[in-house]
This record gives structure tokens, C-alpha cells and sequence, in this order.
């Protein structure tokens, strides 16, 4: 066990900046520090350092083949990491960050081995977020940093997520509220003259394509048989403590799912959107709000909220695959132990 600090910095002041700088420091002498992104939140370490690197993957229990992406506050840094930007990279960068997206690019080696998990290319990314923005800026170093879960867990939308997975195995924690976006970024493979997703995430396919064209998708994202070029995309992921079903069709459907499991004396938690939560009318039900939007903000949290103790079961509700939805239906694909067509 190791003591972990934990930093209040949602009040944004005087003490918030020395706050962060503390942490800034703690990140430069090698150790690992929790903070926020507008996707979720990251656990830093120096990108430079293979030493800080592996307490990365020591704290996570995260398989050694999966690499860590690389985050820097602005364009002049990300630069210092890649070999030479292709000009449809330069234009999505200049339109999307900082923003929710990760380009996976020739590394030029600054990255110490272990971020690329010894491939040639390295995941960079410019998070949009104050706090990661002041403390990218303060370290100066490249900060590697996956999301701030267990392996396997949902990621972490509040620094109490973090709190609950990672409490005595890291050195500190950057509190500065809830994430906005509440899904990871997306990851765009940029190495070839076709950008291909790797990942669904904050920023759509049809965003990426007004700017550059055609857009390519791994082909493992709609086909299980394939194997992910995302090394991470194969894992089993977003796993709450108990076992989820996915159901789509009707609300009807749904409710007899429900009806059903209860019958046969499983405690069922249910996962939906306002409107299905004001028609099922079944506690417990989290609602996770009107829009996809919001559903994504809040779906981790929906996710991490019912425990063993009260539950048996989760139901949650399939969404429209439009928008951002595709990001929300990937991750409840790999989350769910059953996917139901009703
Ligand atoms: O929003 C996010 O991206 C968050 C915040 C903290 O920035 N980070 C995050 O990191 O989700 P992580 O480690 O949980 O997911 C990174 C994904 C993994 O699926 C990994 O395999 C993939 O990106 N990845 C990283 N570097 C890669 C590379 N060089 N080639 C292919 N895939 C890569
Ligand atoms: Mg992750």
C-alpha cells in the first residue's frame, strides 16, 4: 500500500493552482497521479520514464501488450513525439484538438518502450480539459496515461471512481469533478494514407469525414472474428460487478425480460433513458437522461452504481447507434455478459 493524496481542485482558485503544481512535481520525480480529462480520467505517469510507466501497469493489472496513450497540452509537443504529420493528420488536429480524439502515429522513440507496448507507432492525444490542460503544461513532459480503472472495470467519470479502484496503489488523485464527454476518446490510426478508427468515441466517423473524406473502420469493431488493431479493443472491458444484459426492442420486451428474472427470484437493477424509465416504471432503475448525450456522461457511473448487495442482475436498454450512441453501444457490446434481440 502506498499513501494516495487526493487534490480538491473543482473550486478553481488560488489553492487549486498549487494544488496541481504539487501534483505536476509528483508526476515529474516518477510517480503516478490520477487526473480529469473532458473524456474520462486518466492515470498519469512520465511518458519518458520506462520506470514510471510500469507503475502504470502494476496499479491497473493491465496486460503488458497494451499500450498507454501519450498526452501533451499543445500541438508543439505532440510534434516532438511523432515522426512527420501526414496533411490530413495536420487538418484533424487543427479541427478536433484539443478535443476527445487519439492519434496513433510513427513514434519517432521519445516515448519510453513500454507506452507503445514495442510497436512502431504511439498513441498522442490533446486532452480539452482545464485541469489536464494546467497540469500538461506545469509537467512539460509528455504524461502517459490510460483510463484510472482497474483493468477490466468501467472507467472513471468522478475522482471517487478512481477513489474506489485505485486508493493505496497510486500516489495521488486530481479531483476536479465529473467528466463532460463520460466515454474514452476515439482512437484514429493515422499510419497509412487512409485514417482508420480503431475505436469509437467523443468525435463521430461523419465528423471525421467532413474534414478529411472517406474514413475507414476496423473491421474487428462489427466483427468479433477479427482481431482489434487497438491491442486494448480485445480485452474484456467496462465489466460491472455483476452480470448486464443488453436488450433491444420494445419497452414492452423489456419489461418482460424484468417480469421474468424477478419471477425466478434474481434482484434486477435496470439501465434507461428518461423516456423508457417513465414507461417501465420498475425500481431500481438509474436513469441516465434524455439524450445520448447525456446517456454517455452518465453510463459508467450507471454501470459502477449497483453492487453485489443489491442486485443479481442488470438490464440495460440498447440506444439508437446514431452520433455518439456508437460509442455508447461498443462499450455496452464488450460490458454486457448477454446481448438480447427481443
Ligand atoms: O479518453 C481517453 O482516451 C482516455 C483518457 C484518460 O485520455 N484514455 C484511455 O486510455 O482510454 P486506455 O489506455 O484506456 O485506452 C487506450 C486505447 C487502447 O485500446 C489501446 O490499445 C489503444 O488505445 N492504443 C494506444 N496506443 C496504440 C497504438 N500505438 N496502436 C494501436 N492502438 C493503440
Ligand atoms: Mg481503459
Amino acid at each position: 500500500m502506498i499513501e494516495t493524496k487526493r487534490w480538491d481542485v473543482t473550486n478553481n482558485n488560488d489553492h487549486s493552482k498549487l494544488r496541481i503544481e504539487e501534483a505536476a512535481r509528483m508526476l515529474k520525480a516518477g510517480q503516478t497521479v490520477a487526473f480529469p480529462t473532458e473524456t474520462v480520467y486518466g492515470l498519469g505517469a512520465d511518458a519518458t520514464s520506462e520506470d514510471a510507466v510500469a507503475k502504470i501497469f502494476q496499479a491497473k493489472g493491465r496486460p503488458q501488450d497494451n499500450p498507454l496513450i501519450a498526452h501533451v497540452a499543445t500541438k508543439e509537443q505532440l510534434q516532438k513525439l511523432v515522426q512527420d504529420i501526414p496533411s490530413y493528420v495536420d487538418k484533424l488536429i487543427d479541427t478536433f484538438s484539443p478535443g476527445p480524439i487519439t492519434f496513433v502515429l510513427p513514434s519517432n522513440g521519445a516515448c519510453a518502450d513500454n507506452v507503445t507496448a514495442g510497436l512502431s507507432t504511439v498513441g498522442v492525444r490533446i486532452p480539452d480539459h482545464p485541469v489536464a490542460q494546467e497540469l500538461l503544461k506545469t509537467c512539460t513532459i509528455p504524461i502517459a496515461a490510460p483510463s484510472a480503472n482497474l483493468s477490466g472495470k468501467p472507467s472513471p467519470t468522478t475522482a471517487d471512481h478512481v477513489w474506489e479502484d485505485l486508493q493505496g496503489k497510486i500516489s495521488g488523485i486530481v479531483d476536479g469533478g465529473p467528466t463532460g464527454v463520460g466515454l474514452e476518446s476515439t482512437v484514429i490510426d493515422c499510419s497509412q494514407s487512409i485514417p482508420i478508427i480503431l475505436r469509437p468515441g467523443g468525435i463521430t466517423k461523419e465528423q471525421l469525414e467532413l474534414v478529411v473524406g472517406h474514413v475507414m473502420v476496423d473491421p474487428a469493431l462489427a466483427n468479433e472474428q477479427e482481431k482489434p488493431k487497438a491491442p486494448g479493443m480485445k480485452y474484456t472491458h467496462y465489466s460491472p460487478e455483476v452480470p448486464l444484459w443488453v436488450v433491444s426492442g420494445t419497452v414492452d420486451k423489456l419489461r418482460e425480460i424484468v417480469e421474468k428474472e424477478r419471477k425466478r427470484g434474481k434482484r434486477v437493477g435496470v439501465l434507461a433513458s428518461t423516456e423508457t424509465a417513465n414507461i417501465l416504471e420498475v425500481k431500481p432503475t438509474m436513469n441516465l437522461g434524455s439524450t445520448i448525450q447525456e446517456i454517455a456522461t452518465n453510463l459508467y457511473d450507471g454501470l459502477r452504481k449497483f453492487k453485489q448487495s443489491d442486485v443479481d442482475l442488470i438490464i440495460c436498454e440498447a440506444f439508437p447507434e446514431q452520433d455518439i450512441g456508437q460509442a455508447v453501444m461498443n462499450r455496452l457490446r464488450k460490458a454486457a455478459t448477454q446481448y438480447i434481440e427481443a
